[in-house]
């Protein structure tokens, strides 16, 4: 067997803390990544060991097989209604708990879904950990119809939001264009600071080819940071960081 490496062993020990606010009857939202696919396995465990019943939405095609190979029941977010608590991956997380999410491509999924929770756990290695958003690319997923106006249309906004940028990139998957869920397109931002991030977002989707972007502000409750000797910390939005046995 392979030895986990460190930053497994980080993002496994903030999944493992995140699924421990689990209770049972609770109705969960299963969020996407590799940070995800620890939870839904500490889950998986738990759900087992404990006998607990769950009510799950998934965020992804990806998290609900995975979940139901686990023995875990997905069940549509409307067939829910209404979500307790969403454990879920970041790309970035700033000191307000605001987030850059969408690297594996399901932003919007798990925008809905986790804006259907009383509650958003994010879980993270110490890297995702930032004091100013942006350095890492902001996808923004727009329909196929008209992608390279609505690329045009976003470099317009970057302008003249006075943000330094790269050349906007349409995501790729092998050799083709890469699909979300949805099967819309994939757009990602290289800027280097994003210093208003409410602004940048309601400029964003307020372009007609714009779907949703990855910025998730004022979602998140709680963000849970794991590091590579298995020990977690707790980040708040009030700026506090506790120490977690
Ligand atoms: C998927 C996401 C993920 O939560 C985010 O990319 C973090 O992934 P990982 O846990 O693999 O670092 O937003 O759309």
């Amino acid at each position: 067997m392979t030895e986990a490496s460190p930053a497994d062993i980080a993002k496994n020990a903030a999944a493992e803390a995140a699924v421990a606010l689990v209770e049972d009857g609770m109705r969960l939202g299963l969020g996407t990544g590799s940070t995800a696919v620890f939870m839904v396995r500490r889950l998986a465990e738990r759900v087992k060991a404990e006998g607990l019943t769950l009510r799950c939405a998934a965020t992804s095609k990806s998290t609900a097989e995975l979940a139901e190979s686990l023995g875990l029941r997905i069940e549509a977010l409307d067939e829910i209604g209404w979500l307790d608590l969403t454990l879920d991956g970041a790309d970035e997380v700033d000191p307000d708990l605001n987030l850059i999410k969408g690297a594996g491509g399901a932003l919007l999924r798990e925008k809905i879904v986790a804006m259907a929770s009383d509650r958003m756990v994010v879980m993270a290695d110490g890297s995702k950990v930032v004091d100013v958003l942006g350095a890492f690319h902001l996808p923004v997923e727009v329909i196929e119809f008209g992608w390279q106006t609505t690329q045009a249309l976003i470099a317009r906004v970057l302008d003249e939001q006075g943000l330094d940028h790269r050349p906007i990139l349409l995501r790729q998957s092998d050799d083709a264009a890469y699909r979300t869920d949805e099967g819309n397109l994939i757009l990602d931002l290289a800027l280097e600071r994003i210093e208003d991030p409410a602004r940048l977002s309601a400029a964003l989707n307020a372009i007609p080819g714009v779907v949703e972007n990855g910025l998730f502000l004022h979602i998140c409750d709680l963000a849970i940071i794991g590091r590579p000797d298995g020990s977690v910390a707790e980040l708040t939005a009030e700026g506090s960081e506790e120490e977690v046995e």
